[in-house]
């Protein structure tokens, strides 16, 4: 059985006031959540605050990004052994908004992968086509491209120890959440996709939907078949719809 994982993406906001209501408002509600397992991934200024306030609580934490280099003259970087300095359990890799607005292509997002793996870090790797290439029909194409990327650098066993979202980029911001239908018909081409390369991987591995996931909608996504938890954008700054998300996980 794959425990459910939802992820919270806090992206580019938060202050010192509004992360300490936010986690106080989450470690009230952690009890009653089921067996869902909950991570956070603030920006990096706050992340080893978040993690002392997340402490004993059971609630993962992550980062937004990674570098690829381990240490050195990388202005700006942070590092997989920086952030396993404070325990962290995820690294986001290969965001459609870091693909879009910082360039990273398939190659880059394959390297901060195998970078969070070189840290004991569990890559959460971003993939998801944007709306003209739904339109398009390429929408597999896309995912498939983004996917091998990655395979080919690190292996398919390397999902074992990794967890993969799909975020169709039509999805995230816009209030316009994929179906069940649409999204699973997603989910269950990348697990065919792993399993032809390992049937035991494909099993395994946690897919994670993300796109405009609210209280309202998580229960029919989570209940597909494919789909493991979900990667949660704005939704994930509301502490009691956050809970909400992930109760719809148990
Ligand atoms: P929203 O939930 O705000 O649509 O964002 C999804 C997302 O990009 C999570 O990484």
């Amino acid at each position: 059985m794959r425990r459910v994982l939802v992820a919270g993406n806090w992206k580019m906001n938060g202050s010192k006031a509004a992360n300490v209501d936010l986690i106080t408002g989450l470690k009230a509600g952690l009890g009653d959540i089921g067996d869902t397992e909950v991570a956070v991934c603030p920006p990096f200024i706050y992340l080893s605050s978040v993690a002392e306030m997340l402490d004993g609580t059971g609630a993962a934490w992550g980062s937004q990004n990674i570098a690829v280099p381990e240490s050195g003259a990388y202005t700006g970087e942070t590092s997989g052994s920086m952030l396993n300095d404070f325990g962290c359990t995820y690294a986001i890799v290969g965001h459609s908004e870091r693909r879009a607005l910082y360039g990273e292509t398939d190659q880059l997002v394959a390297e901060k992968y195998a970078a969070a793996h070189r840290a004991g870090i569990q890559p959460i790797l971003c993939v998801g086509e944007t709306l003209e290439e739904r339109e398009g029909g390429i929408t597999t194409e896309v995912v498939a491209r983004q996917l091998d990327a990655v395979l080919s650098l690190e292996g398919v066993e390397s999902l074992n120890e990794a967890v993969i979202a799909y975020e169709p980029v039509w999805a995230i911001g816009t209030g316009k959440t994929a179906t069940g239908d649409q999204a699973q018909e997603v989910h269950a081409f990348i697990r065919s996709k792993v399993a032809e390369q390992s049937a035991d991987v494909a099993k395994g591995v946690r897919i994670l939907y993300g796109g405009s996931v609210k209280g309202a909608n998580a229960a029919e996504l989570f209940a597909m078949e494919d789909i493991d938890g979900g990667l949660i954008g704005g939704a994930s700054l509301d502490a009691a719809e956050f809970l909400k998300i992930c109760s719809a996980g148990s």
